[in-house]
């Protein structure tokens, strides 16, 4: 393949960076993407797996076929066979009628196993009878349907290691590793990162119609230089939301060294839109408005956790709202003044537990395994969380 194809695919696809471990994985998937083979994606996440394995089917002949995304960490293991392959009618209690699977949807086109590590074991066997035999048998059903779809797959474990455990299935993990792709995290591949900033910064800016006055050098300099446990998809929110609270002045490099490497000393409430086409009166306005709530919100989380409500048995603080109760007496004595005054804005169980998860994932730079084991909340829990309050994670 030559640099001008290469340069097309990188333009089509969406791929910004020119270190040579991309050009690898470009020129992988240019190979890969005539064939059917079954690919296996790994890397940490954020790296940009799906990406890949959009631009495979994308570069494939399938490409007028339906690009499936199965993320086999939100499904609950009980319907995990009943999604994937579909179920006949009465074959388990509340199945009413009979449905297709995710596989018979993805028909003429690529299904994308990911997070495959999470994948139940009997369900495991499930899918290598289907890669064996490229054929599928619905929930409660007698006869096997053949199909065809391209399979690939992605983890952001240690799949090997998995198997080794006896989590995952020897035969599936050679099945599935008929060609793997790594994707290096962010700080194996730092070159990428200049490029990476512009674009997400310009996109940003156009799509919400920002004046942008770009970074100095010494600020992306500091941005080369921090790890980004949470690689591309932190460093896109990262430089999205500094543009937002630098109001698409020139960032320096003070502004990006506050908010590295936990920017975790003021954040908006996810619950609240930002609306970043207003004037600048109004933008200040807003911005005054969401410190404020935050603070007050803050007051009342140390209220809560002064009168003891969040000391449940074996669960971990909030950082920085650890209480001792035996030494109570260091708080303000006149707590029912500040209880009287947030009341208004005593927060729910359903923000609280959005809260904190959304405070784990920054924490952890969007580590949902590392995030899981802070919240001591299974992985799939973590992912069925981060939908439903549709955290940008
Ligand atoms: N080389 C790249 N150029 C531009 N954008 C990229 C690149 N790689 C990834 N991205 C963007 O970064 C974000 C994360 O990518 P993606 O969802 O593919 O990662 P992932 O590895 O699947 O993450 P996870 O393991 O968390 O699911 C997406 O918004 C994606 O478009
Ligand atoms: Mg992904």
């Amino acid at each position: 393949m030559d640099d001008r194809q290469l340069l097309k695919i990188r333009k089509n696809l969406g791929f910004i960076g020119n270190s040579p471990a991309l050009e690898q994985i470009l020129r992988t998937i240019e190979q890969v993407a005539a064939t059917n083979i079954i690919v296996l994606i790994n890397g940490e996440s954020g790296t940009g797996k799906e990406l890949v394995a959009n631009a495979i089917h994308a570069l494939s002949s399938r490409n007028n076929g339906p690009f499936v995304v199965v993320n086999a960490g939100a499904i609950p293991e009980g319907i995990m066979d009943s999604e994937l392959f579909g179920h006949e009618k009465g074959s388990f209690t509340g199945a009413v009628g009979q449905r297709k699977g995710y596989f018979e949807l993805a028909e003429g086109g690529t299904i994308f196993l990911d997070e495959i590590g999470e994948m139940p074991l009997e369900t495991q066997v499930r899918l290598l009878r289907v890669l064996e035999n490229r054929e599928i048998l619905r929930v409660g059903g007698s006869t096997s349907k053949s199909i065809d779809v391209r399979i690939i797959a992605a983890t952001n474990r240690d799949l090997l290691g998995e198997v080794r455990e006896g989590r995952f299935r020897e035969d599936l993990y050679y099945r599935l590793n008929a060609v793997n792709i790594h994707v290096p995290s962010l700080r194996e591949r730092k070159q990428d990162i200049p490029l990476l900033i512009n674009h997400f910064a310009e996109s940003f800016c156009e799509q919400n119609r920002i004046e942008y006055a770009g970074f100095s050098e010494d600020a992306i300099d500091l941005m080369v230089h921090y790890d980004w446990p949470g690689n591309i998809r932190e460093l896109k929110n990262f430089v999205e939301s500094i543009i937002v609270m630098e109001r698409g002045m020139h960032i320096g490099s003070s502004a990006v060294q506050n908010r590295l490497p936990a920017p975790s000393h003021f954040r908006f409430d996810p619950q609240l839109p930002i609306h970043v086409q207003r004037s600048s009166e109004e933008l200040e306005r807003e911005f005054l408005y969401r410190a404020l709530f935050e603070i007050k919100h803050e007051i009342a989380q140390l209220r809560e956790a002064v009168l003891g409500k969040y000391l449940m048995p074996n669960r971990r603080l909030m950082p920085g709202f650890s209480v001792d109760k035996n030494n109570i007496e260091q708080y303000p004595a006149n707590i029912e003044k500040i209880e009287d005054e947030t009341e208004d804005v005593f927060p729910t169980m359903q923000q609280m537990e959005q809260e904190l998860i959304y405070r784990a994932l920054e924490k952890t730079g969007g580590n949902k395994r590392k995030a899981a084991i802070l919240l001591e909340i299974s992985e799939r829990t973590l992912y069925r969380k981060i939908k439903e309050y549709d955290l940008p994670f």
